[in-house]
């Protein structure tokens, strides 16, 4: 499963890309309102760090105007994947997007039949949000297992990406569940590489190795 970050934060991409398993980024609206900066421009400096797919979302809620903004944000970058949200105008502009050959992130999905319509209207994600059906008392994660275990059955290529992911354990059952990637924000990627015996473990290594130098040394 490929890991991404679900910020817009340029710091925090850095960060992360240095630990060299950095696969991708997605970003939101919201994500990118955050940043107070120029979206084509911010997008194009995250795409400079990150070469795997970063998603960038269209605003409009029509599908002529989906179509323009996705086929400008598709000319920002090599590996930029334009977002649509899962409604009937984002279906259609996914569909023409995809015969041109631009990779498209269906995003907002919270059903196996949306995940479906995403899939046959030539996504390359789909997104389905754990965290916000979770919020709702559904299981978010098992919606990942059952669009994973559909596309399996009926031969669909286009990948499960795991959204709104909130904790650790949502990162851990989208990976056992069989998406493809999982986009996650800074604070969970840190949870992560986190262990105590693995922060214990390195303490003690350390001591004894500067003990058995004060020994050995003249
Ligand atoms: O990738 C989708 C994500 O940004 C939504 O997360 O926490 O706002 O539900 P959240």
């Amino acid at each position: 499963m490929h890991l991404f970050l679900d910020t817009a934060n340029l710091d925090e991409i850095a960060e992360i890309a240095n630990w060299g398993v950095l696969d991708g980024i997605t970003t939101n609206p919201s994500l990118v309102s955050k940043e107070k900066k120029d979206f084509k421009k911010l997008v194009k400096d995250i795409c400079k760090i990150v070469s795997g797919p970063v998603s960038a979302e269209v605003v409009a809620e029509d599908m002529e105007g989906m179509l323009t903004e996705g086929r400008d944000i598709a000319t920002w970058a090599e590996n930029v994947v334009v977002k649509v949200p899962l409604t009937p105008a984002g279906l259609g502009a996914c569909s023409k997007l995809a015969k041109d050959n631009i990779k498209v992130n269906v995003t907002l999905c919270f059903s196996v039949n949306q995940a479906l319509m995403a899939a046959r209207a030539g996504a390359y994600f789909v997104s389905p949000f754990v965290g916000r059906l979770d919020d709702i008392n559904e299981d978010g994660c098992a919606l990942v297992e059952q669009i994973a275990e559909m596309f399996h059955i009926q031969s669909l290529e286009t990948r499960v990406l795991a959204a709104s992911i909130r904790t650790p354990m949502h990162v851990q059952r989208s990976a056992l569940g069989g998406a493809d990637a999982c986009t996650m924000p800074y604070s969970v990627f840190k949870m992560l590489v986190k262990h105590p015996l693995t922060d214990s473990g390195m303490a003690k290594f350390l001591a004894d190795w500067k003990q058995a130098k004060e020994v050995v040394a003249p």
